[in-house]
């Protein structure tokens, strides 16, 4: 299975790369970032020369580069973000161009090339799961 994994050089999306190439053994990874102040190739250096795993540096708001990547994938997993509250005050251009455009591209990226999408976000936008229901059997 082909992922691109976009924002994977940050926080969650690091993680996230490393538990795939650990537990999926037959998965290949596009990891596309654009390597913002968030953004580190440090904490992916153990893999970098995984042959299953790519770097590419881009843009999510870049239509014709997201086209071209995202062409032979599986499905694309989003965690690519701004992503600090506080920034948001002082530079909230930049967040909506990322969080709203770029995930826009992405939907329409996965759209085109029939390929299964995951947005990573936060509870302000999924709402709260409630109480116990995440643990809890349904009968
Ligand atoms: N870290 C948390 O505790 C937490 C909690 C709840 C939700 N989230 C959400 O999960 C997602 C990932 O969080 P994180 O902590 O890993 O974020 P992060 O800030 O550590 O990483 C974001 C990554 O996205 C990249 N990026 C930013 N703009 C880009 C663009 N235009 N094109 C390509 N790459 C770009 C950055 O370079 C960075 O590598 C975000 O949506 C965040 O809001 C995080």
């Amino acid at each position: 299975m082909k992922f691109l994994v976009t924002g994977g050089a940050g926080f969650i999306g690091s993680n996230f790369i490393r538990m795939l190439l650990r537990k999926q053994p037959d998965s290949e990874v596009v990891n596309l970032d654009n390597l913002t102040y968030a953004g580190n190739l440090e904490n992916l250096k153990d893999v970098e020369n995984d042959r299953r795993y790519t770097f590419v540096k881009g843009d999510i708001c870049d239509e014709k580069m997201m086209a071209r990547v995202s062409e032979g994938c599986d499905v694309i997993v989003n965690f690519a973000a701004e992503s600090h509250v506080d920034r948001s005050i002082n530079d909230p251009g930049s967040f909506i161009m990322t969080d709203v455009f770029g995930a826009y591209t992405l939907l329409e990226s996965a759209r085109k090339n029939d390929c299964g999408f995951v947005q990573v976000s936060t509870d302000e936008v999924y709402g709260s799961i409630g109480e116990g229901s995440f643990l809890r059997p349904r009968c």
